[in-house]
């Protein structure tokens, strides 16, 4: 028999049977055999004490880049796990803009076999929605369910002829999976670089206005009501999407959506001037920083403010990350050339509980969008902790402060606007199916 893990006396949050209290929970194998307020411990245990923590779901990330096979320099399977154990996730579902694309069978399987030999924690394969991500021909979509594939997506870029989309959309009917789309408008966003706004103008960046996202979100919406398809809209942006799918989803449209922590905490006016306190409208020694470039683009105030109602009142489903790790090579240029794309994995969820610090957001929203969000998607199986399910659990020290520097990053990827900001609560352990990975 295998040694048994006592967590002791941490408060437990479990949104999905709202629960919230101090218990005691004992993990034998990879699952979660008892809790209760005391279970007498005895000297073959294994035992972390959590008073004073929070003790949580492993967190289930719907949405992050990997860049394996085929960018091994940007990342791994077996860095971009370690790095997701460190904020605390237990699960990752990894986009298919790999090389070559994730958009068949065999490539998917080696996928999973990679993820089994080298990752810490579940990877589950997200396929591309057609043949190398280019938008022309849809792929297997029966055959990659069928192989382990979640859910299609071209991200990184937008599915974009509305005839594909809307068959792409037939089979999401019928096979129970999303269709998660990058919207984004590309007659619109061409050659912008960051959000349309007066910081735009001020830094003489080309932008790309809300309308990109805002108008192939309204396509999708009209798509997934004329078949009937599962639509995720991914990395939402803008007040006009989240208000588009606030009244689709009163309508009954079968749509679900993210939003991922930079969009959530970060404007444009970091680009002009780190310090986003200082209301200068000078360009200075810090602007220009592309490590603050991505796709969508961070927007503004107002934009961040409705992203946040959005997610209190349910409009919006889950927080997914975009992990997006880039290397010296694609960020150490002009900001025009630079990658999109933030490293953000393991800042996810502190940088956030500002927004809970801030009374801006609850940490049972917080913790709900991390866990039982995703497992919408994914199933009830995941982002629970009751007993006799798997033992993917985070423990979190709400009280730790710490200052962000991406050097020590478990990512290969160090592209964090975050870079030097102090953030306060730190993940202190994650178990992955019973087993400590961090
Ligand atoms: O900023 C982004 N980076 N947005 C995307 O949609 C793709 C991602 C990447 O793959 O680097």
């Amino acid at each position: 028999m295998s040694k048994k893990l006592l967590i002791q006396q941490g408060k437990l949050i479990n949104p999905a049977n709202k629960t919230a209290g101090i218990f005691d929970i004992l993990i034998q194998d990879n699952k979660i055999k008892e809790i209760s307020n005391f279970i007498e411990p005895n000297e073959t245990f294994e035992i972390i004490d959590a008073r004073n923590k929070i003790v949580v779901p492993g967190f289930i990330d719907l949405h992050c880049h990997l860049r394996e096979p085929g960018q091994e320099f940007k990342e791994t399977v077996a860095t971009g796990t370690m790095a997701a154990a460190a904020g605390g996730f237990t699960t990752v579902c990894a986009m298919p803009n790999t090389f070559p694309t994730i958009d068949s069978k065999p490539i998917l399987e080696s996928l999973t076999n990679l993820s089994k030999a080298t990752g810490v924690i579940r990877v589950l394969p997200i396929a591309a929605a057609t043949i190398k991500s280019e938008g022309k021909t849809l792929t297997e979509m029966f055959e990659l369910v069928d192989a382990g594939a979640i859910g299609f997506s071209d991200d990184g870029k937008p599915i974009y002829d509305p005839f594909i989309m809307r068959q792409a959309l037939n089979f999401s009917a019928q096979l129970k999976v999303p269709i998660i789309n990058h919207c984004e408008v590309l007659e619109l966003s061409k050659n912008g670089v960051m959000n349309e706004s007066w910081v735009s103008t001020q830094l003489g960046l080309p932008g790309i206005p809300n309308s990109a996202e805002e108008s192939m979100v309204s396509r999708d919406i009209l798509l997934s009501k004329l078949t009937g398809g599962h639509i995720h809209i991914a990395h939402v942006s803008t007040s006009g999407s989240v208000n588009l799918i606030r009244q689709a989803k009163k309508e009954g449209v079968n749509i679900t959506c993210e939003v991922t922590p930079h969009h959530l905490t970060l404007t444009d006016r970091i680009i002009l001037n780190k310090d986003v306190s200082n209301q200068d409208f000078v360009i200075s020694n810090d602007s220009y920083d592309t490590r603050a470039k991505v796709n969508p683009p961070l927007r503004t105030s107002s934009d961040v403010e409705s992203l946040i109602e959005a997610l209190n009142d349910g409009t919006i489903d889950m927080i997914a990350t975009d992990h997006a790790p880039h290397s010296d090579v694609d960020k150490i240029c002009t900001f025009s050339e630079a990658a999109f794309g933030i490293s953000n994995i393991e800042t996810a969820f502190s940088s956030i509980y500002q927004l809970v610090l801030n009374n801006q957001i609850s940490l049972t929203k917080l913790i709900e969008s991390l866990t039982i969000g995703p497992a919408k998607i994914l199933g009830p199986q995941y982002g629970n902790l009751d007993q006799g399910n798997l033992a993917d659990i985070t423990i979190i020290d709400l009280n730790e402060q710490w200052k962000v520097n991406p050097a020590e990053f478990l990512s290969k990827g160090k592209n964090s606007p975050i870079d030097g900001s102090i953030l306060t609560s730190k993940v202190v352990k994650t178990i992955y199916q019973g087993k400590i990975v961090i």
